[in-house]
């Protein structure tokens, strides 16, 4: 049962994980996150997010393989994030990769990324094929049917913005800081998560996702209530705790709408379903996680998502899909590319 050493940096995390088939066991899993670099700009930063990665890599892979107790001889195949991401992180893995598992005479695996957060609720819970996973972050939305490893169903995505990338955006717009989604639902919480604004849902019979009017009706909102100045791109009521919790409350709400009516149109269209997934940066969203149990509640199935720091980019989730593909024997060559 073959011992899965994994590494991750498509975005702004540079995570490593050691995976132990045998007994479905994350030995370790280690993550450095560049929040801290790219806070001030509002949003990351794909320069300084690949230098971050290069500086980085080595030390985290070092501290994964020693909290692990395990050494490079141990490990049986090397997995990386192939794809989507940013171009100069991704390299910065997949190089990384290349040469550990070159120099060490090891199988390399080249993952998908958004893979790999589907199978992430699988680290942690025994989840019924097939199943919905909704993926939610800072750069995708997508709803697929999951019938097992390696076969899913496309079935909606977002046709604009990411569902992170509202909540980013948002925040962004009234100063919160970055990233967004946890600033807001700290602030919805204390609203009591109530709608205040009622911003558009989109057509309710739609499948697809899409975020980008969202994001332009709160503006429009916020410059209707002078409280956004369009030219100079500025929150004009930064002391206005009221109005920010109204804000956060309102887009929280209508954006767990959303989820809850896409899910519903996909449950009938896919009623051999036996659970829902939640999966990316946003499934750390404890009203959003509670909005959708109540849903599956009533539609008498399951719903499962990982916690917090499965949620992110971590490397754990893609030792796993690097454990089932090493099971099928599907291994990379030197030549692996980051855009496969
Ligand atoms: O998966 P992730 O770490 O990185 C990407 O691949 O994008 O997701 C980051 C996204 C950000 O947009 C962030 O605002 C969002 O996840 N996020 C949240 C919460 N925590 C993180 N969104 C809503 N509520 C949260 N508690
Ligand atoms: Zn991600």
């Amino acid at each position: 049962m073959p011992l899965i050493f994994a590494i991750e940096t498509s975005c702004d995390e540079t995570s490593a994980a050691v995976y132990y088939t045998k007994k479905r066991k994350v030995l370790s899993n280690v993550t450095y996150s560049q929040i801290d670099h790219h806070k001030q700009f509002g949003g990351v930063v794909p320069e300084i997010a690949s230098r971050s990665q290069l500086e980085k890599i080595t030390p985290i892979v070092q501290c994964a393989l020693k909290e692990a107790q395990v050494s490079l001889d141990d490990i049986d195949a090397i997995a990386v994030t192939k794809t989507p991401g940013l171009p100069g992180s991704l390299l910065v893995g997949v190089c990384f990769a290349k040469a550990l598992a070159f120099g060490a005479k090891k199988k390399l695996i080249g993952i998908n990324h958004l893979e790999a957060h589907a199978f992430s609720p699988l680290l942690e819970h025994n989840v019924p094929f097939p199943h919905l996973c909704l993926t939610a972050s800072g750069g995708h939305t997508s709803l697929y049917l999951v019938q097992g490893f390696g076969s899913y169903k496309f079935i909606a995505q977002t046709l604009d913005d990411a569902a992170g990338e509202a909540f980013d955006k948002v925040a962004k717009m009234m100063g919160l800081g970055y990233p967004g989604g946890p600033i807001i639902e700290h602030l919805a919480r204390e609203a009591e998560f109530k709608d205040f604004y009622n911003y558009p849902r989109g057509k309710k019979d739609r499948k697809d996702f899409s975020f980008s009017g969202l994001k332009t009706a709160v503006l429009y909102d916020l410059v209707k209530k002078n409280a956004y100045d369009m030219a100079k791109k500025q929150f004009l009521k930064p002391h206005n705790q009221t109005l920010k919790k109204e804000v956060a409350s309102s887009l929280l709400v209508c954006i767990a709408d959303i989820f809850t009516q896409k899910i519903k149109i996909a449950l009938k269209n896919y009623p051999q379903a036996k659970a829902v997934t939640m999966a990316g940066g946003v499934a750390c969203n404890k009203y959003i996680k509670q909005r959708l149990t109540q849903l599956c509640e009533r539609q008498g199935i399951q719903f499962f998502a990982p916690s917090p720091k499965y949620c992110t980019d971590n490397a754990a989730m893609i030792a796993l899909v690097g454990a089932y593909k090493f099971q099928q024997g599907k291994f990379d060559t030197f030549d692996l590319d980051i855009f496969e």
